[in-house]
Formats: C-alpha cells, sequence, structure tokens
C-alpha cells in the first residue's frame, strides 16, 4: 500500500504557481526527495501534506486515508494527519528540558507522564543522547538540538515524516554523519520518509527515489542514479552540474552506435540520446557532460594538442579548469593535478558520457 499519495496538487501565490498539478505516490518504508532551487515549490508541497497549507486543488491520502480532497472538501486538520515534521530550524523550546522537549507531543496526545518519559528515553537513546534526558535544551550544540527536534517528531511513531532542509543547519562536519545516521533510523524504524533538499547529495545519500521540481511542477522523477546518469532535460542536467552545450544533431555516427553533433565547424562529438527526445537530423540539441567525465590530460610543450585550460581554481581534493577546445568551453573537475592557466591538454571525453537532449 501506498503511504502517500497525491493527485494534481495545485497551490497558487497570486499569479505565481508554487505546485502546479503535481502528482506522485510514495510506498510505505519508502524514501523520496523534493529536489530543486530555492523557490521551486518544496516547502509549498511539504507544508500542504501536513496541513499547514491549504492547496487550491488535488488531494492527498495517507495511508489510503484521504486528508485533503478539495473536489469531496476534506481537510483533516494537522495534528490528526499521524505525521512527523522536522524543519530546518529546529524550534526547541529552550525553557524545557531535552526529556520534556521530546515528550511534548505525547503530552499534546493526552499520555501519561511515566509512560511518555519512558518513550522519550526511548527516542532520546534512538538517536544518540542518551543520558541527556534532564539538561536544559538550550545547553547542547546544534547538531545535538539538530537530534533533539528529530527524536521529537519521531516519538510518536509517525508512519510518514517530512523534512524540509532537515540538515542544512549543521556544519559540514557533522552533515555526512547525520545523513548515515539518518538513512539507518529511518530503516530501523521503518517510516516513509520525504525529504525536501536544494542539495543533490543530501538528496542522494537519504532517498532511493528523487522528484525534481522546476517552477512548481515535477521536471523529472525516478531513481537517483539513474537521473544523475542519464538526466532528460538541459534543466535537469544543468541542476546537477553537467556541462551544457548547444549543438547540431549531424546525424548516426558510422558506427551506427552513437550519434554525431557538431558544437562548432571545429569540434565534432560522438554520444547518446537520452530517453524521450526525439531528436531530429540537422536540428538544434543540447549536448551534456559531468564535468568529471571530462578528463584533461598535460601534452608536452612542443606538441600540439586541442585544448588549453583559461582559468583554475584549487578547491582543495579537486581542481576545476575551464578548457578551450576549438573555441568551445568545456568545464572539468578532477583531482588536483596542477594544471595552470596556459597548459595545453589533451582532452578526453567517452561518447558514453556525452548525452544528447532537446
Ligand atoms: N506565503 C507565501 N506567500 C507568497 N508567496 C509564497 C509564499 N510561500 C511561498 N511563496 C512563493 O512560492 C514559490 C515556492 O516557494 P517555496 O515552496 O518556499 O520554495 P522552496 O521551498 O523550493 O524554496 C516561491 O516563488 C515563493 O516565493
Ligand atoms: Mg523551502
Amino acid at each position: 500500500m501506498s503511504s502517500l499519495r497525491i493527485q494534481a496538487l495545485t497551490k497558487r501565490y497570486g499569479t505565481v504557481a508554487a505546485a502546479f498539478e503535481v502528482a506522485f505516490e510514495v510506498r510505505s518504508g519508502g524514501t523520496i526527495a523534493l529536489l530543486g532551487p530555492a523557490g521551486c515549490g518544496k516547502t509549498t508541497i511539504l507544508r500542504c501534506i501536513a496541513g499547514l497549507e491549504t492547496p487550491d486543488w488535488g488531494s492527498i491520502k495517507i495511508d489510503g486515508e484521504p486528508v485533503f480532497d478539495r473536489a469531496n472538501a476534506i481537510d483533516i486538520a494537522p495534528e490528526r494527519r499521524a505525521l512527523g515534521v522536522v524543519f530546518q530550524s529546529h524550534a526547541i523550546w529552550p525553557h524545557m528540558t531535552v526529556a520534556a522537549n521530546v515528550a511534548f507531543p505525547l503530552k499534546v496526545r493526552g499520555m501519561p507522564e511515566a509512560e511518555r518519559l519512558d518513550r522519550a528515553a526511548n527516542m532520546l537513546e534512538q538517536v544518540g543522547l542518551k543520558g541527556f534526558e534532564d539538561r536544559p535544551a538550550t545547553l547542547l550544540s546544534v547538531e545535538q538540538q539538530h537530534r533533539i527536534a528529530l527524536a521529537r517528531a519521531l516519538v510518536h511513531e509517525p508512519k510518514l515524516v517530512l523534512f524540509d532542509e532537515a540538515l542544512a543547519n549543521l556544519d559540514l562536519r557533522s552533515r555526512p554523519r547525520m545523513r548515515t545516521e539518518l538513512r539507518m533510523l529511518q530503516e530501523r524504524l521503518g517510516f516513509t520518509a520525504i525529504y525536501v533538499t536544494h542539495d543533490p547529495a543530501e538528496a542522494f545519500g537519504l532517498a532511493d527515489d528523487i522528484i525534481l521540481l522546476n517552477h512548481g511542477a515535477i521536471e523529472a522523477m525516478g531513481p537517483a542514479r539513474e537521473m544523475f546518469l542519464r538526466p532528460r532535460s538541459a534543466f535537469a542536467a544543468r541542476f546537477f552540474g553537467m556541462n551544457v552545450l548547444e549543438g547540431r544533431l549531424i546525424g548516426p555516427a558510422a558506427d551506427n552506435r552513437y550519434l554525431e553533433v557538431e558544437l562548432s565547424a571545429r569540434l565534432v562529438i560522438r554520444g547518446v540520446a537520452a530517453p524521450e527526445q526525439e531528436l531530429q537530423e540537422g536540428g538544434r540539441v543540447l549536448a551534456c557532460i559531468r564535468k568529471d567525465a571530462v578528463r584533461l590530460i598535460r601534452a608536452q610543450p612542443q606538441v600540439e594538442a586541442p585544448g588549453v585550460i583559461v582559468a583554475a581554481s584549487f578547491l582543495g581534493a579537486d581542481e576545476e579548469y575551464l578548457v578551450d577546445i576549438a573555441g568551445i568551453r568545456i568545464e572539468a573537475v578532477a583531482p588536483a593535478s596542477g594544471l595552470a592557466k596556459g597548459d595545453k591538454v589533451h582532452v578526453m571525453m567517452t561518447p558514453d558520457q556525452w548525452v544528447f537532449v532537446r
């Protein structure tokens, strides 16, 4: 059974469609990430699911039960939707102890004190805060406060948990740790999770399936790996940080396995069409390649080389290069190899790495 089923969800603010005819399903115990740039409607969709925002149209079912259905005038109050929410800002109650913060949702639900403190202690152990029960909540670090918020969202054992940029507040060191722990916690407790994030790495790390949003509408939906390796639109390719270059489709290459695309009079590449593109021979295509799939090899000074480094930026473990090949500029990322502006390079781009979209 699906844990969440959304159909035709639309929400407008004035003339802006923050969510437009959004439809998806998440199976029970599944994980999905709503991914996209700032302002694409992620939070709006999450707030509609939670009942904190009233959609203009559509329906939302949780565990088969309609919680919102515009056509049938159903709109269940947020506290009766049996879900947990973790927001970017934790909103920890400063005047309460750690345990009281976590037990609060149980108090609201009328559970006796002994039982709710018992449950809170158990959940604190799950998130690695055993022994912190009686501390004032504000004396804990940002990461620990994040764990409190997590425990508080999970303590009433919701089957569906919504996370809005939940790791964005954490520093770079604790983010990967929390991501791994969150994934393990989700598997252990078995709740269905919806993660909202603008960060592809976070989405891939947390969720099996990705929904990419573009101006309130679903641009792409599918398994993380497939979406990253075989983007089906220029928007998706750009969002995942690929090079996107305009070219003209010549036609099938002599080997009949690849397509040939002319990027400039002096630069013709071979690659594959993304699924469902209907590319026209002689027509415009957008050629996409990941930056890390562009391999640069330093050329000996006396040898003719097709590429020249236009810019290099040191990023730590990696280095980012802008390389000019026959007047076309392509970005490359590689383990820091010390290439510098003006260096001549051979550029390796295998046909299997080039993806053509409309
Ligand atoms: N309460 C609101 N009033 C007016 N416009 C809003 C409101 N909330 C969101 N929006 C607009 O809706 C769009 C989607 O916003 P949001 O869902 O917050 O995006 P995201 O979470 O992906 O950054 C944006 O254009 C934003 O400005
Ligand atoms: Mg948001």
